[in-house]
């Protein structure tokens, strides 16, 4: 057997600041929203307890209100005494497990994502913010020197906790980054104008926090990289600011983050489209201007081979990872015993982002329906009491969970699946552009599936018949939905097949990579992001892509980060978006003839190309088989799209519970 230690770089210690950290593992600073009335909550420790059990050498906590302005509800107060026992409690839990724990200071400043006039934005100048709009109040001198104090002594306040030290967040476009900023800092007093007095603001609070905390206290800071906004920091300018605010050597660590609060947003948290650590080489260029304090790598860095080759290579110190570590809180106990292949790797969809910035939810994750429960940390099932006989019907993303989880109990299991494949529509997904890490959440199902001895009856659509005559004890319905024929669309039409719906349509297009002429219509009504993933697969072989869609925008149902990318996509790919439209005139199809018409004034217009058009509708769930099942008196479970569409989140976290439920 080979006694190499796995990832040798990566698992190495290291001391910062007087601590000495197990290994290069970083926690990056999450907003959960699992903190209450500014208060510590059970499931904000258990939340960080669990990645640092799970093997991170520190934990750097979403933005606490650090100074006395600061009174967001879910983001905990360490600005007065009110909460010493809870902040006392967090700090302990974590360095329970040999780790430690960073308290961020963070203000958004300007920086809003809904549009309206907000009376507490905050900022350098009177500039709007670039997604809102919001004109901020402009920070007074005094105001500044009263935020550098409150930050310095809610600092002492929660070392005095336990904690070893904070993150400074200079990056994402929030108010430090505003000031260093150009395009939203236009002061001329020593907050202004040349870089020196730009960087003050965060040179003048580094110096006032060491000064109150100590050599001993770990000060971090999350510079801005590239932030993507024009006539803002490009990496020239990050270098400069990375030089400025490194000159005194008085931070143990500087991380490069990316994006601004502006169309540049969907850059701090790079997707499936892009590569995977897409900000290495930049770090790497960037590292020259950091006067020797260590560097921690930061951006879709999710596997250890990758972590520890960057750290091997000598281009940073340590490794951040943000949704990683949500989606697999053991990532590094997994690494650390050679256990790579049973990571629940994340998928880069943002589906966290949308929880918690869209819908101001507690974090979610697409692949770990255990995000912050007590056993979240290498879970596996507890046995069953009694051993079924189970059937599981679809082999998408929400059977594939319900069997591998009940096969794991201990139960006899049979999944049927129509495709000869596993992975249902997820897998369809995976296959176009922006889609494949999806792949590994339907492959470690099927792994752990098969592990716990899962009985597959592939490329078989069940009927009732077959699934009774096996006598189940309990059924597990994940049959998956299906697109709706459009109210536009003749029935006779619709029948002919000549308008599929997109998803069968793209399922017959995946072996053609020959450019086709003509033109491909795509009706929206959809406004998730496969449906512009197949708008960019049909681009890479038509002339010319038009999607349609009665709405006043595009990719309204994504998060704003993920809408940010799809529609710089479209753009770039001139993939043309017809707004306020729906078709109309649809005779003339078969000789490639398409109109369609505005919804408010029936003005039509004609597309006389067609060589492909597809509806992407809402989708209804597949449910024939429930009330055949019922009548037999079998106890059935409903899962995923089946039990109503919607994305992986929701399949993955419904086929978890019903596997556990069994
Ligand atoms: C759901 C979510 C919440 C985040 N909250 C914060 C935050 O509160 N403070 C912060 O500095 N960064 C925040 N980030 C950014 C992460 O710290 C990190 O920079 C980013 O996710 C890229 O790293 P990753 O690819 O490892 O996820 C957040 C990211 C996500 C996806």
């Amino acid at each position: 057997m080979d006694s190499t230690p796995p990832y040798p770089s990566l698992l190495a210690p290291l001391t910062l600041a007087g601590h000495r950290l197990k290994n290069r593992v970083v926690h990056a600073s999450m907003t959960t929203r699992f903190g209450i009335d500014r208060h510590v909550t059970d499931k904000l420790v258990q939340y960080h307890v669990n990645r640092a059990r799970g093997g991170a050498a520190i934990l750097i906590t979403e933005p606490l209100s650090m100074a006395r302005h600061q009174n967001i509800d879910y983001k905990v107060r360490a600005w007065n005494d009110d909460d010493l026992d809870g902040l006392k409690r967090w700090a302990a839990a974590v360095r329970e497990h040999d780790s430690h724990l960073l308290g961020q200071i963070q203000d958004s400043g300007r920086g809003r994502h809904a549009a309206g006039r907000n009376p507490d934005a905050i900022g350098a100048s009177p500039l709007p913010d670039d997604i809102s709009w919001t004109m901020p109040h402009v920070l007074s001198i005094g105001e500044i020197e009263q935020m550098i104090a409150d930050f310095a002594s809610s600092s002492a306040r929660i070392q005095r906790c336990g904690f070893s030290g904070v993150e400074i967040s200079a990056g994402h476009g929030h108010l430090f980054h505003q000031f260093m900023s150009p395009r939203s800092n236009s002061r001329t007093d020593q907050y202004g104008g040349n870089w020196a007095n730009r960087t003050r603001f965060v040179t003048e609070m580094i110096a006032a926090i060491r000064a109150a905390c100590g050599a001993q206290f770990i000060i971090g800071i999350k510079l801005p990289g590239d932030d993507g906004a024009p006539g803002s920091i490009g990496p020239r300018e990050a270098a400069i600011v990375a030089r400025h605010i490194t000159a005194a050597r008085n931070v143990d660590y500087v991380c490069f983050a990316h994006g601004a609060h502006a169309r540049s947003l969907e850059l701090h948290v790079p997707d499936g489209y892009g590569p995977r650590a897409p900000y290495v080489p930049l770090m790497r260029e960037l590292r020259a201007a950091v006067n020797g304090v260590p560097v921690v790598a930061l951006g879709r860095i999710t596997d250890p081979a990758e972590a520890d080759a960057i750290v091997a290579r000598g281009d940073a110190e340590l490794i951040a990872m943000g949704r990683t570590l949500v989606a697999d809180p053991a990532w590094a106990a997994k690494a650390a015993q050679n256990r790579a292949h049973d990571i629940r790797y994340c998928v880069s969809c943002n589906a966290c982002w949308d929880t918690t910035s869209t819908n101001h939810m507690p974090i979610r994750c697409d692949n770990n329906p255990r995000v912050g429960l007590k056993d979240e940390v290498d879970w596996w099932p507890a046995p069953a009491k009694v051993r079924k006989r189970v059937v599981v019907v679809g082999t998408g993303v929400a059977g594939m969970e319900a069997a591998w989880v009940a096969a794991a109990r201990g139960h006899a299991v049979t999944v049927f699946g129509c495709s000869s494949e596993i992975g249902g529509k997820t897998r369809l997904r995976a296959l176009l552009p922006g889609g494949e890490a999806l792949s590994s959440v339907y492959d470690y199902q099927h792994a752990a599936a098969q592990r716990s001895g899962a009985r597959f009856e592939l490329g078989i659509t069940a009927n009732a018949a077959d699934i009774i005559a096996l006598k189940p004890d309990a059924v597990v319905l994940a049959c998956g939905a299906q697109m709706t024929r459009p109210l536009w669309l003749p029935p006779d039409l619709s029948e002919t097949g000549i308008v599929p719906d997109l998803r069968d349509a793209m399922a017959g297009m995946l072996d053609i990579t020959a450019r086709q002429s003509g033109t491909a219509v795509v009706f929206d009504m959809d406004h998730t992001d496969g449906t512009y993933a197949a708008a960019e697969f049909l681009r890479a072989r038509f002339d010319r892509v038009v999607l349609i869609t009665p709405r006043d925008g595009i990719a309204q149902d994504v998060a704003m980060v993920t809408r940010q990318g799809i529609l710089r996509r479209l753009h770039e790919q001139r993939i043309e978006m017809v707004l306020h439209a729906e078709p109309c005139a649809l005779e003339g199809l078969e000789d490639g003839k398409l109109s369609y018409a505005n919804i408010y004034t029936g003005d039509r217009t004609e597309i006389t190309d067609v060589a492909f058009f597809a509806y992407s509708t809402p989708r209804a769930p597949r449910v024939e088989l429930v009330e055949p099942l019922r009548a037999a008196g079998l106890a059935l479970h409903v899962v995923g799209d089946c039990r109503v569409a919607r994305g992986v989140m929701a399949a993955t976290a419904e086929g978890h519970a019903a596997g556990n439920a069994l």
